[in-house]
């Protein structure tokens, strides 16, 4: 019965074990396949320190192993005649403190360097990173003038080979920047900033997660780094500027898109920004607030959208995104109109305390969200995708 009980039990753990370690490598989100230089130091000491503990682990369990054959009780043994006692014998105590006290030094000694090297500043250009319940807001000041020219949210995007700095801000509480295959988890706390360095190599799509538990909504706190060849970022620059100039025309009148427009007026400005349009809600510059919704200039360039929780365009049952008949990326409608409708039915908020965006299914009519939709497509291009990864994974 005892060794029935004692199996079944040690089944349980395995299948458990193997529930757990499946979650290692989710795909998305997966830090045993660094891509970045930071990564690859980091998964270096993560490899090193690991392979050690497994050494050790092996070394002890076999100790056990061979002390609890060898002396273990022999039917000839007197119950009360004790074996020989070595407390406090000086060869054994200095072996087993000696031992792990070197381990530890060289480990120390190995991981310095790669610390420092985190902490360096990198070479590239300096992105600011604002986290926020529940999303993440990017900004780049293009020719450093203390103004920042793109305003983003989402899609981190960079260049192949830049080692880029990133300064680390939160509006409201504790939030943690992690893209796993590009480096290592750095707090973002308010009233701090914290610097961090991220880069690439390859382009695609990384992605990543807030880290830190935030409230309600901390699990969909999400966000990727599109890596794009010098060239490609060169173009989601271009395409990003025209965004914003583009945002300044006024609609044809008449149109779904200006009766849009009017409604994103009455409705929207009071959180989100439209540059150039609409910029009542952040002084024009892009400084976060706490409370404040996405800047909207460039929506149609990013991969997702809902603290990218969602795709804004369709893919296929392989990742790969769907096009239309001419070539163009497959807006993902239905999910982006739901979203407007009815935001805190597709992501827990809690909009009447300024964390997250408001339910409008009773404000807005069906004809209002079709409006709304027709003039949403029009801020911005269509995304920039990495020359080799034109999946979303
Ligand atoms: Cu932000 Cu968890």
């Amino acid at each position: 019965m005892g060794t029935r009980r004692a199996r079944r039990c040690f089944a349980a753990v395995l299948a458990l074990l193997g529930l757990l370690l499946a979650g290692c490598a989710t795909g998305r989100l997966d830090a045993t396949k660094p891509i970045g230089e930071e990564a690859r130091d980091i998964d270096g000491l993560m490899r090193l320190s690991g392979w050690m503990a497994v050494g050790v682990g092996i070394f002890v369990a076999a100790a056990v192993a061979v002390i609890i054959v060898k002396f273990r009780a022999k039917p000839t043994d007197d119950p009360d005649d004790l074996p020989p006692q070595i407390h406090g014998n000086r060869k054994a105590e200095l072996t087993w403190t000696l031992i792990p006290t070197a381990m530890l030094v060289f480990l120390t000694i190995y991981t310095l360097p790669t610390v420092f090297a985190l902490a360096s500043e990198g070479d590239g250009r300096t992105i600011k990173v604002e986290g926020q319940q529940w999303w993440w807001q990017f900004s780049y000041d293009l020719d450093e003038d203390g103004h920042y020219d793109i305003v983003t949210a989402n899609d981190l995007v960079i260049q192949t080979g830049e080692e880029v700095n990133l300064e680390i801000h939160s509006n409201d509480v504790i939030h943690s920047f992690w893209i796993p295959q590009l480096n290592g988890k750095k707090d973002a706390v308010p009233g701090r900033i914290h610097e961090w360095r991220i880069s690439s190599d390859e382009p695609g799509i990384f992605y990543g997660e807030c880290v830190e538990f935030c409230g309600l909504s901390h699990a969909n706190m999400q966000m990727r780094t599109i890596v794009l060849t010098p060239d490609d970022f060169d173009r989601w620059v271009q395409e990003q500027l025209a965004g914003k100039e583009a945002a300044q025309a006024a609609p044809a009148e008449e149109s779904p898109e200006a009766a849009g427009a009017a409604l994103f007026e009455t409705h929207c400005i009071s959180c989100h920004v439209v540059d150039g349009t609409y910029e009542s809600a952040a002084g024009g510059n892009a400084n976060l607030l706490a409370g404040i919704a996405p800047n909207l200039t460039n929506l149609m360039s990013r991969t997702a959208f809902a603290g990218a929780l969602y795709e804004t365009y369709q893919t296929g049952p392989d990742g790969d995104y769907l096009r239309n008949p001419d070539g163009s990326l497959k807006l993902n409608l239905a999910e982006l109109r739901e979203w407007v409708r009815n935001a805190p039915d597709m992501k827990p908020a809690r909009a009447d305390n300024q964390q997250g965006m408001l339910d409008f299914s009773e404000v807005l009519t069906d004809q209002d969200l079709d409006n709304l939709m027709a003039y949403l497509q029009t801020l911005g291009s269509e995304p920039v995708l990495p020359a080799t990864n034109a999946g979303a994974g």
